[in-house]
């Protein structure tokens, strides 16, 4: 039989108790009259300058912030952000003792260690001093020790994927690196010294975490220095927080894939290298009638069975499989580029990760229309590098068969790979279609997603957004949790 405890709130121990005289750790303090939350949100409020820099923000160096680790003139860093706690001090019900522990340096690990779930942004959103002056993770440049070569190295100190995580703009002696780290974004930005020829080669060690740019120098010699910082050089920011940064391209081919839909090879320019990860997008942009028009693609492979590339020099290819609406406002235009023509394209954007598929099992992909670009890498992905992954089932919903794309290409993946199925659904079938028919319903998703013992499942969702939240909702209803569902959403 179980004993079960008797329950006191809180619990004997717990953080939430007042402390007892005399002993300290991490309980609460009992706050003078007055100093309760609720009247430390009126005090906040009151309209007092709480920064002494009248709502002006600033950018706080280290050097600053260590300046500011007094009881009367206390500052504090967290999650990037610097704020001066000094009117908080007394209203803290972990006590003054406790904040002062982070007092003139970033108390980020501190403050989460305790209470990461405490709402810190608004509570002291008064007191917002800046954003700190982010040193980079590390980065080692100014290598000049080849005369004919820049080398330039990032050390991002974490694991990144072996293909690559930075984009990578050389344009008019301009540097502009950027690396996505999860959610986080990595700048160097640098006028370099002297001219340099146009391009840039990349070489990328996942495992330490490094990235190593040469750039052949027009004239040998030393250098004294790689370049003068511009803006937002060295800095890392969440991503959503940097502005999206475009550069041309060209057109190289147009293949056709359906009636409607067809490969868009863009090709960048020689000083820019990027790599889009699985399940993120780009942006493309033109003018359309004087006005600036800009729409979210997935890039595919070339093709889902791996080809040999034709030409390897243009590994920075994307290839875009892009459905055109004859009364859209994008795509027709698109559609009357020629081969040579420009475009602009933005870095990679998106917040699919591939953590969540770490030990998957079963993958399912829920697919309707063009919703199947990011399925595409996808299904790559998971028979190539995913070794956790043995079944990966498709449902792809279209209207009529002519539709669909790249069907040649998957059955023949389905046939030669028996850890790949696809199944294929359309709303508007012609006489004699063997398949499903009909469109998304519960019935189809219960006979489709399995759990079989021992399994760990995840399900990937894209289409038109009442397809995406209807299937969404489908998938939640088989017991699915929201940890097990990603929906690719614009
Ligand atoms: C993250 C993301 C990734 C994407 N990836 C791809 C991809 O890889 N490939 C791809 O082909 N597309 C993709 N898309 C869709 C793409 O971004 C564009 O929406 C699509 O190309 C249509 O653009 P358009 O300007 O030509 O058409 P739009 O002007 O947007 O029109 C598209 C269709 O909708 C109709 N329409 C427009 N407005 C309305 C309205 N208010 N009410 C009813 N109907 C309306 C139009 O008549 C037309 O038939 C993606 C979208 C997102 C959000
Ligand atoms: C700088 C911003 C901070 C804010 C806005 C803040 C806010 C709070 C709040 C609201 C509580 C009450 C939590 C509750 O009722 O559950 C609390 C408790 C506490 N805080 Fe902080 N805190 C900050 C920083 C810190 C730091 C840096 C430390 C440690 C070094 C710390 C240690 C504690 C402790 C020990 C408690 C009591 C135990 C607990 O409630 O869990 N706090 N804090």
């Amino acid at each position: 039989m179980l004993n079960v405890p008797t329950q006191s709130f809180p619990a004997a121990g717990s953080q939430q108790r007042v402390a007892p005289a005399g002993q300290s750790g991490r309980n609460k303090v009992a706050l003078k009259p007055g100093h309760s939350l609720m009247d430390w949100i009126r005090f906040a409020k009151s309209g007092r300058d709480h920064t002494g820099l009248r709502g002006r923000l600033i950018e706080v160096t280290e050097e600053e912030l260590k300046k500011h680790g007094r009881r009367d003139d206390c500052w504090t860093c967290i999650r990037g952000m610097v704020y001066n706690v000094t009117p908080y001090m007394d209203y803290h019900p972990g006590g003054e003792e406790e904040l002062m522990k982070a007092a003139g340096k970033d108390g980020t690990e501190l403050f989460d260690q305790v209470h990461r779930w405490v709402n810190y942004e608004s509570m002291l959103k008064e007191c917002l001093v800046g954003r700190m002056a982010v040193k980079p993770l590390a980065v080692k440049g100014t290598k000049t020790h080849t005369y004919s070569t820049v080398n330039i190295v990032v050390y991002t100190k974490r694991k990144i994927p072996r293909s690559g995580c930075a984009t990578i703009d050389l344009q008019g002696g301009v540097l502009r690196l950027e690396a996505l780290l999860g959610n986080m974004s990595y700048m160097l930005h640098l006028r370099l010294t002297e001219e340099v020829e146009g391009s840039v080669e990349v070489q990328t060690a996942g495992s330490v975490g490094k990235i190593q740019l040469s750039i052949p120098k027009q004239a040998k010699g030393k250098w004294a220095s790689v370049g003068q910082p511009l803006e937002f050089h060295n800095s890392f920011l969440r991503q959503k927080d940097r502005a999206l940064h475009y550069r041309d391209c060209v057109l190289v081919s147009k293949t056709e894939v359906n009636h409607n839909t067809s490969v868009f090879r863009l090709q960048l320019g020689c000083g820019s290298v990027m790599h889009v990860p699985v399940g993120k997008h780009v942006y493309l942009k033109t003018q359309v009638q004087d006005a600036e028009v800009v729409k979210p693609y997935t890039p595919v492979e070339q093709s889902l069975i791996p080809v040999v590339p034709v030409d390897p020099t243009h590994g920075s290819d994307l290839f875009l499989m892009i459905k055109v609406y004859p009364d859209g406002l994008f795509t027709p235009q698109l559609d009357t580029l020629h081969i040579g023509d420009h475009l602009m394209v933005s870095g990679p954007e998106g917040p699919f990760s591939l953590r969540p598929l770490r030990d998957v099992t079963h993958l399912y992909l829920l697919a309707a229309g063009t919703g199947f670009t990011p399925m595409a890498r996808l299904i790559q992905l998971s028979l190539q590098d995913l070794g956790s992954i043995k079944s990966t089932k498709l449902l792809l919903f279209n209207r009529q068969e002519k539709d669909i794309t790249w069907r040649s290409q998957m059955d023949e993946l389905a046939a030669t790979d028996q850890r790949f199925q696809v199944e294929y659904v359309l709303s508007e079938p012609g006489d004699g279609w063997p398949g499903q028919k009909g469109r998304v319903e519960q019935s189809m998703l219960r006979d489709f997603l399995s759990r079989p013992e021992g399994s760990r499942v995840y399900v990937c969702v894209c289409g038109p957004s009442a397809f995406t939240e209807l299937t969404e909702e489908l998938v939640r209803q088989q017991g699915f949790s929201q940890e097990e569902v990603h929906t690719f959403q614009g």
